[in-house]
């Protein structure tokens, strides 16, 4: 289990105050860029599904709505808890920057908080107000100038917000006084014992996060990104509701799949209205919580069903995180065969994730047709130019950047 699966031992509230979002100038203010945008009529306006095409792999580009992915390599969301106040810092600019410049065909930015509360950490990237677009911007622009796709992760931590680094213990901070905040969820169950028992969200609670999530990604959309991310996986506040563990309601959010499902679809559904037509919406989900009585595959097609009906063009499918009890096979792949049961079973397009460290291992589940893309974490922290690798690997024209590519080619006599 990867540091940040393990710290998943948190929580969040959200804020009392009426979030009033202003409307951002939206249309006027996205950038769609030459290199990776093209018109919607010009290009497929969902899902290519492209197993038609006999020679697709892990080097085959991937045109999802108006955006081309040069690859079908992405750089998994991964937090690095080292934001201040939400700000995204020259940390977030070189560590996400160099995976651009090693070659990936996305690079999505950690779980970024819609709410101050939505945080893991107090060091997680934010997105709740106008002054943290331009860093993030200045990321996007850097990451589309490298030739890859800049994409972000929109989150809420629910029950599992307000925790300590990893490298700090990752521990609940259960007070102001050592950085804490109360933190919420869908009912009163605390992820651990002796975590912090959430505040159940109360409807309007409901709105405000709907609406942050909303102002979230128009700042996201400002900022440059063209993808958009909804985390709805690993035990945060979307799989809470998703979950019967984490979810013991009895009103319209409660109990049946339908209520479960009811607050990830009007999310998706309100992101899906406001983001231009031809850039994609991504959803991240736990395919299962590994558990007897909690969320599994089965409603996880159906809930893959329904986010494609609302314009959703892909499932990134991880597992876990909602329960310590989980038992988890961690293997080589062993998330992939939900990914090909989604992809297979409602026709969407599916990201793979969960340790594939080889080129071979990757290139071989895009051309089974498991999944569309894939996703890597720390194979890619281990290894910054691991795509550029897998160009080498599989006999693809390395992209280097330009300043190294004419150097690096240039074999000593
Ligand atoms: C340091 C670290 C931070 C992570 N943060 C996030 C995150 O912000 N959002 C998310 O959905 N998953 C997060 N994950 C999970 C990864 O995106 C990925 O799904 C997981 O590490 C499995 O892939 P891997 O075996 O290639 O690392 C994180 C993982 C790591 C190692």
């Amino acid at each position: 289990m990867s540091d940040y699966e393990q710290n998943n031992s948190e929580k969040s509230a959200i804020s009392k105050t009426n979030f009033t979002e202003k409307n951002l100038p939206l249309d006027s203010a996205v950038s769609l860029g030459q290199s990776v945008i093209q018109t919607i009529d010009e290009a497929q306006c969902h899902c290519e599904h492209d197993r038609e095409i006999p020679q697709v792999d892990l080097l085959t580009a991937l045109t999802i709505r108006g955006v081309t992915f040069r690859n079908r390599i992405a750089m998994s969301p991964m937090c690095m808890y080292s934001a201040q106040d939400g700000f995204a810092t020259d940390f977030h600019l070189v560590h996400l920057g160099s995976r651009a410049m090693g070659g990936a065909g996305l690079v999505v930015v950690e779980a970024t908080a819609v709410t101050p509360e939505g945080r893991i950490s107090p060091g997680d990237t934010g997105i709740w107000k106008d002054e943290h677009i331009e860093p993030l911007a200045r990321i996007a622009r850097f990451v589309e100038a490298q030739g890859s796709v800049p994409g972000i992760q929109l989150a809420h931590a629910g029950r599992k917000a307000s925790c300590d680094s990893p490298w700090s213990g990752g521990r609940s901070l259960e007070t102001t006084a050592e950085g804490g905040w109360p933190v919420v969820g869908p009912s009163p169950l605390p992820f651990d014992k002796g975590d912090p028992v959430p505040i159940a969200l109360s409807k309007a609670d409901i709105e405000q996060c709907i609406n942050a999530w909303e102002a979230g990604t128009r700042r996201a959309l400002i900022a440059g990104f063209k993808v958009i991310e909804l985390h709805a996986a690993h035990g945060y506040l979307l799989h809470e509701f998703l979950s019967p563990i984490s979810n013991h309601r009895n009103d319209d959010y409660g109990g049946s799949l339908e209520n479960r499902m009811r607050f990830l679809l009007r999310v998706a559904e309100r992101l899906r209205n406001i983001i231009p037509q031809q850039l994609p919406l991504f959803v991240r989900i736990s395919a299962t919580d590994w558990v007897d009585g909690g969320w599994d595959i089965e409603q996880s097609v159906v809930l893959s069903r329904r986010l494609k009906e609302l314009g959703v063009d892909l499932i990134d499918v991880s597992s876990g995180g909602t329960t310590l009890d989980a038992k988890i096979p961690v293997a080589k792949g062993y998330q992939i065969p939900f990914a090909r049961r989604i992809r297979e079973e409602t026709g969407i397009c599916t990201g793979g994730v969960g340790l594939i460290t080889d080129q071979q291992y990757a290139d071989e589940i895009i051309t089974s047709g498991e999944a569309d893309i894939v996703f890597l974490g720390r194979e890619l922290l281990r290894e910054p130019y691991w795509a550029i690798k897998a160009q080498q690997f599989l006999g693809g024209e390395p992209t280097w950047p330009i300043q190294y590519g004419y150097a690096v080619k240039r074999r000593a006599k």
